[in-house]
């Protein structure tokens, strides 16, 4: 059994929605821990940071206006295998592909507006908790 952590972002439409407590629920369920948890008004710097990697696609500018739009509820979730438990209860990227029973599957209905981020690797969340919880690492 590998402990992991993992980044977990509810995104300005899963706040705006009021499903923040059935997120964390959907998590907890599953045996997963909160480890750190914050709402957070994110910076046109921080948002760059954090979608990095997609810097040049069509949808970045989009995405950059979106995740700055509203209040973020930010996580790190920790326990086994974390980083792929937590893309599991999230669902596939296009909530009209992911299951029902997932996060996306239940709440969304288009790509650009998918509810939740989680951390894609071990390494990418060492990152990304880094980025959102700089105090952690102090
Ligand atoms: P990506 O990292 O591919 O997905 P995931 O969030 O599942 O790791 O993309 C980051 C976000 O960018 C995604 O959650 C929603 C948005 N996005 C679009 O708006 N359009 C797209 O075609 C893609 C691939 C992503
Ligand atoms: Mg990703």
């Amino acid at each position: 059994m590998a402990v992991e952590k993992t980044l977990v972002l509810v995104k300005p439409d899963g706040v705006r929605k009021h499903i923040c407590g059935e997120i964390i629920s959907r998590f907890e369920r599953k045996g997963l821990a909160l480890h750190a948890v914050k709402m957070v008004n994110v910076s046109v710097e921080l948002a760059k940071k954090h979608y990095g990697e997609h810097e040049g696609k069509p949808f970045f500018q989009s995405l950059i206006d979106f995740i700055t739009s509203g209040p973020v509820l930010a996580m790190v979730i920790e326990g086994n295998n974390a980083v792929a438990a937590v893309r599991q209860i999230n669902g596939a990227t296009d909530p009209l592909k992911a299951a029902p029973g997932s996060i996306r599957g239940d709440f969304g209905t288009c790509i650009d507006e998918n509810i939740v981020h989680a951390s894609d690797a071990p390494e990418t969340a060492a990152r990304e908790i880094g980025l959102w919880f700089p105090e952690l690492s102090d």
